[in-house]
């Protein structure tokens, strides 16, 4: 990537949200039926979560080296004046999880967590979640397999501390701030690796890129649990700005991970309205 497409953004400091990111929310919010996302805020306030209000921000970010954040992460997700990097993203993250997901499951979003931890092979002793958000993906992995180590890994170190708060009696899963496209794992090194809710925001380029590395970094026999949001479902919720919304709807996981040189991909939607594509890397 070039280093126009970058920028360095100090960890120990809050991100300067640029004014296009309000340019880009204001145009979205225009969108007459905002049905969809007026009632998951709607719903927000009423889910019981951890309280995250006694995090020390300053303290925790000074923690993490600066890097450079690509271009296509610079982005107001969901209409979140500057996207992930932003205590607003990780603090809400879990009550709108929540929110969403209420009427999936009797215990909501936690409780499809634990439907998908299913998919991951029982015998699986080292495990990544890549682009692992608050961490309670990775965390109902940890507990369900509680032989396994288990690192959550995401590109936001304000997603990666509220993991660590909100999941902090978890023993065997640690949460790091990486790239799930540039992990700075060994080669062969992990039994299974799971992949929730990411790719939807990210550019068919970088799919693409996490599909190899995640090649990489499993063992031969390896398996690949890529879960994610129906590919037509982010054009009815408007109101909250994606990026990437066109490239998702002609997304086809078969492909891109044939691409990436994963077999046997099948279809094990277990926990709807999310669908789920199990793959191997050749033994
Ligand atoms: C919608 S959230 C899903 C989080 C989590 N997997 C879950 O199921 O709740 C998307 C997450 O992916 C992370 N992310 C996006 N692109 C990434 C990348 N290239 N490397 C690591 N994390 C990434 C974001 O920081 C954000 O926390």
């Amino acid at each position: 990537m070039s280093n126009a497409s970058r920028s360095m953004i100090p960890a120990s400091q809050h991100w300067h949200t640029p004014d296009w990111h309000f340019e880009k929310i204001g145009k979205e919010m225009e969108v007459e039926d905002k049905a969809r996302m007026l009632g998951v805020v709607g719903r927000m306030a009423a889910q019981e979560v951890p309280d995250l209000t006694s995090i020390d921000w300053a303290n925790e970010l000074a923690t993490f080296p600066e890097v450079e954040y690509p271009t296509y992460y610079q982005q107001p997700f969901h209409s979140v004046p500057g996207g992930y990097l932003t205590e607003q993203a990780a603090s809400a993250d879990r009550r709108a999880m929540e929110a969403i997901y209420q009427d999936f499951h009797p215990r909501r979003s936690l409780g499809i967590r634990d439907e998908l931890a299913k998919l991951i092979p029982a015998d699986a002793k080292k495990i990544a979640d890549l682009g692992s958000g608050t961490g309670d993906a990775a965390a109902a992995i940890a507990r369900r397999l509680p032989d396994a180590e288990v690192l959550g890994l995401d590109a936001s170190p304000f997603m990666t501390i509220a993991a660590r708060h909100q999941n902090g009696d978890v023993v065997n899963v640690r949460y790091e701030r990486g790239f799930a496209e540039a992990t700075g794992l060994d080669d062969d090194s992990l039994d299974a690796i799971a992949i929730t809710l990411v790719f939807h925001e990210c550019p068919d380029k970088i799919k693409q890129e996490i599909l190899l590395e995640a090649y990489r970094i499993l063992k031969p026999g390896g398996t690949l649990v890529l879960t994610d949001t129906p590919t037509d479902d982010l054009h009815t919720y408007r109101g909250f700005y994606e990026p990437y919304k066109e490239q998702w709807k002609a997304f086809a996981p078969e492909t891109f991970l044939a691409a990436a040189g994963f077999e046997g991909a099948e279809d094990r939607s277990i926990a709807p309205p999310l669908w789920s594509q199990v793959a191997q890397k050749p033994a």
